[in-house]
């Protein structure tokens, strides 16, 4: 296909009318004397990032700074006349951008459904009251968000997407010599790293997995309380939480200082949980409270002994099935039983948070009975090769006592002609 010369022509002549005219409406909006001699004066903030949400809308340094971003002149631009407020003392961040995030009209405009709490929600948290009472220590907006790289939470490359918030925290919760007057430790990373919820989020990036803001709040920041452990936990283990409910001992949880998943649990370092917690004759973590012969000594003794039985034998019936399938015989209705028991034993795990025995031998009778029928149906199986084997033998020797036969026949009609020659 042929196109003519004035067919090219007309199109750069097109491409650079809109070139020119696009370049035109940008040079008008994008005037920004703060910006570009910073850059020149190579003075920019250490965080900038060209992503940050606010110069994307426009509001860009003189937004927060104030002053005319259209002065040139570095005094004029810069001048109090001009609005400039320069940098917040870190007590007035919260107020300085909470003239913008707390207007419900204004920000309403950008994002219909952005929330505007966060400066009144942010002075309930251990954080903004201590910062109230003149602590500079503390996080205040700018030390979780940064102030020049601001990016949307959803972001990977946010300071508080959920992959980066443990090290955004860790800044300060790290810092031995900055927590040093306040009492708290400084191995809550290190502890959460190791952890199944650090390692899911970290290793895996499963964003199912909670990071520091999950259990202790975004701005409120703050040390879930006793009666708010169980939720945070039971927000992810709703199973778990619906059990620990019905339980005695979770039921005095509401009034009491003991019985909350943390306590089993631990609340940085949580370890994949096993049968061995409830092995009284081992390291079971009932013994810190438990002692023998009282009524949950016996609970945690009988659960362990269910759990663990229905385990064997579901092991037991595993190594059927493998037989089975070695053979090459029907495994269709032994691995349907065994699905059913594996869930049985996902689900035994989960219910002993009833932390009652009876309900639990109960469930575990009926896993061991799944298991009890596979093994039976690979029985079953077995025999019936057994006996095709059998079979098989019983006709293969047939076979040769034939073809024996037939082997004698012949030779003696040989021996017959032989004679007659
Ligand atoms: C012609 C150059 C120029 C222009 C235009 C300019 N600045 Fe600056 N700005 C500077 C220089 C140089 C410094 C560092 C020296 C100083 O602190 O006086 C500075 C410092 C700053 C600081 C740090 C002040 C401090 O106390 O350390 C802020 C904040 C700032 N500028 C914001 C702005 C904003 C907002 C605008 C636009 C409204 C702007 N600048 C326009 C050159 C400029
Ligand atoms: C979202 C509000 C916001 C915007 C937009 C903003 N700043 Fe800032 N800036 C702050 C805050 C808060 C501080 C003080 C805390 C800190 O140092 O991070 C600060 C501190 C500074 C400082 C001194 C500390 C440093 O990091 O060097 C300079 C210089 C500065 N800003 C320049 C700029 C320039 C230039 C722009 C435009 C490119 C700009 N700011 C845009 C909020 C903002
Ligand atoms: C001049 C008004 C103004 C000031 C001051 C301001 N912001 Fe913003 N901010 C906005 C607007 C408008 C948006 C929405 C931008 C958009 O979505 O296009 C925004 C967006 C954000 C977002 C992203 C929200 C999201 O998830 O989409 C964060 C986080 C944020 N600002 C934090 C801050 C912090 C921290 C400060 C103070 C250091 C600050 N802002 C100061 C106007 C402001
Ligand atoms: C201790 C850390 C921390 C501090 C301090 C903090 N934020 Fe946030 N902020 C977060 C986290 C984490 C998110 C993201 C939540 C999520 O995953 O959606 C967030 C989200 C936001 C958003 C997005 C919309 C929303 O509410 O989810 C805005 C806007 C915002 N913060 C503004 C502020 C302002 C203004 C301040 C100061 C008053 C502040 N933040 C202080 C951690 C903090
Ligand atoms: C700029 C440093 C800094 C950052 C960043 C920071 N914190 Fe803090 N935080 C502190 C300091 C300092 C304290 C101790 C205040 C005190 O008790 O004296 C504190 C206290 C706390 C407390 C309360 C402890 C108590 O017993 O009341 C919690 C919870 C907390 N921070 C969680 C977080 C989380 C979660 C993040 C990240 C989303 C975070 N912090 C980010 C400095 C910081
Ligand atoms: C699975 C939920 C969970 C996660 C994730 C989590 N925490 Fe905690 N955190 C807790 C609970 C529960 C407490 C204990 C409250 C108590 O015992 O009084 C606590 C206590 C704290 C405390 C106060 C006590 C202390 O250790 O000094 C700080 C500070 C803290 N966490 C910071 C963090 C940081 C930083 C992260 C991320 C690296 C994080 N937490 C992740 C649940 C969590
Ligand atoms: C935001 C959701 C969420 C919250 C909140 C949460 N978890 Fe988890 N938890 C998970 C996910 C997802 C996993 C699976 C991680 C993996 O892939 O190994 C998990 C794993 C676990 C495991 C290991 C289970 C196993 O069989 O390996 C335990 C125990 C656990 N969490 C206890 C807790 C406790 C205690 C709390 C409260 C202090 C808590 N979780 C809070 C989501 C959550
Ligand atoms: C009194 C001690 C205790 C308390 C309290 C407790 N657990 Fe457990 N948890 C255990 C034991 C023991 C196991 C291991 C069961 C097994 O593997 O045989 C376990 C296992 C788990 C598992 C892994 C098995 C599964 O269900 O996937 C999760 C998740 C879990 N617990 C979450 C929680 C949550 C959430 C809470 C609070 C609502 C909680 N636990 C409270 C003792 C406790
Ligand atoms: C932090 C201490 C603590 C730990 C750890 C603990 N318990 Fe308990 N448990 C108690 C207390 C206290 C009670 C009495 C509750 C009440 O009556 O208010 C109780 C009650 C019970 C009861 C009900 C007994 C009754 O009076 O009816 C059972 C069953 C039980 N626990 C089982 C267990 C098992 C199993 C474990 C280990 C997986 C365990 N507990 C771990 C403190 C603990």
């Amino acid at each position: 296909m042929k196109r003519s010369i004035t067919y090219y022509l007309s199109l750069t002549l097109l491409a650079g009318f809109v070139l020119f005219s696009t370049a035109e409406i940008k040079a008008e909006s994008e005037v920004n004397t703060c910006l570009e001699c910073h850059i020149e004066n190579d003075i920019m903030p250490m965080d900038f990032h060209e992503d940050d949400v606010h110069q994307h809308a426009e509001i860009s340094c003189a937004g927060c700074h104030g002053g005319d971003p259209l002065e040139e002149d570095m005094d004029e631009s810069m001048s109090v006349e001009n609005g400039y407020i320069g940098i917040p003392e870190l007590a007035d961040i919260p107020a300085f951008c909470g003239k913008c995030h707390s207007k419900i009209e204004y920000m309403r405009v950008f994002q219909p459904r952005i929330q505007t709490d966060q400066v009144d929600q942010y002075y309930t948290s251990t954080h903004g009251m201590k910062l109230k009472g003149g602590d500079k220590k503390v996080a205040q907006c700018s030390s979780c968000h940064t102030s020049h790289g601001i990016l949307p939470a959803k972001d990977t490359r946010s300071s508080v997407h959920a992959f980066n918030i443990p090290q955004t925290c860790n800044q300060c919760h790290g810092d031995a010599e900055l927590m040093a007057s306040t009492g708290h430790g400084t191995s809550q990373l290190d502890d959460y790293a190791g952890s199944v919820h650090g390692k899911a989020l970290i290793e895996k990036g499963d964003t199912g997995s909670p990071a520091c803001n999950d259990c202790h709040g975004n701005h409120g920041a703050a040390p879930p309380g006793v009666e708010s452990v169980n939720h945070i936990c039971g927000s992810c283990h709703l199973n778990n939480m619906e059990y620990f409910k019905t339980s005695i001992m979770g039921k005095s949880s509401e009034s009491a200082e003991y019985h909350t998943c943390e306590q089993c649990h631990g609340n940085h370092a949580i370890y994949k949980p096993g049968d061995e917690f409830l092995n009284v004759h081992e390291s079971s973590l009932c013994l810190e409270c438990h002692s023998e012969d009282d009524e949950g000594y016996v609970a945690a003794e009988t659960m362990y002994m269910q759990i663990t039985q229905a385990d064997s034998l579901y092991q037991e019936a595993q190594l059927h099935l493998h037989d089975i399938q070695i053979k090459g015989m029907n495994d269709v209705d032994i691995q349907y039983k065994l699905k059913d028991a594996k869930q049985n034993l996902i689900q035994l795990r989960t219910m002993v948070h009833t932390f009652d025995p009876i309900q639990i031998t109960e469930k575990a009778g009926e896993g061991k009975q799944l298991s009890q029928t596979a093994i039976t149906l690979a029985g079953l199986e077995i025999s019936e090769f057994n006996q095709r084997r059998l079979g098989f033998g019983i006709s293969t020797l047939v076979f040769v006592l034939l073809a024996f036969a037939l082997y004698l026949k012949i030779k003696q009609i040989d021996n017959n002609k032989n004679i007659t020659n």
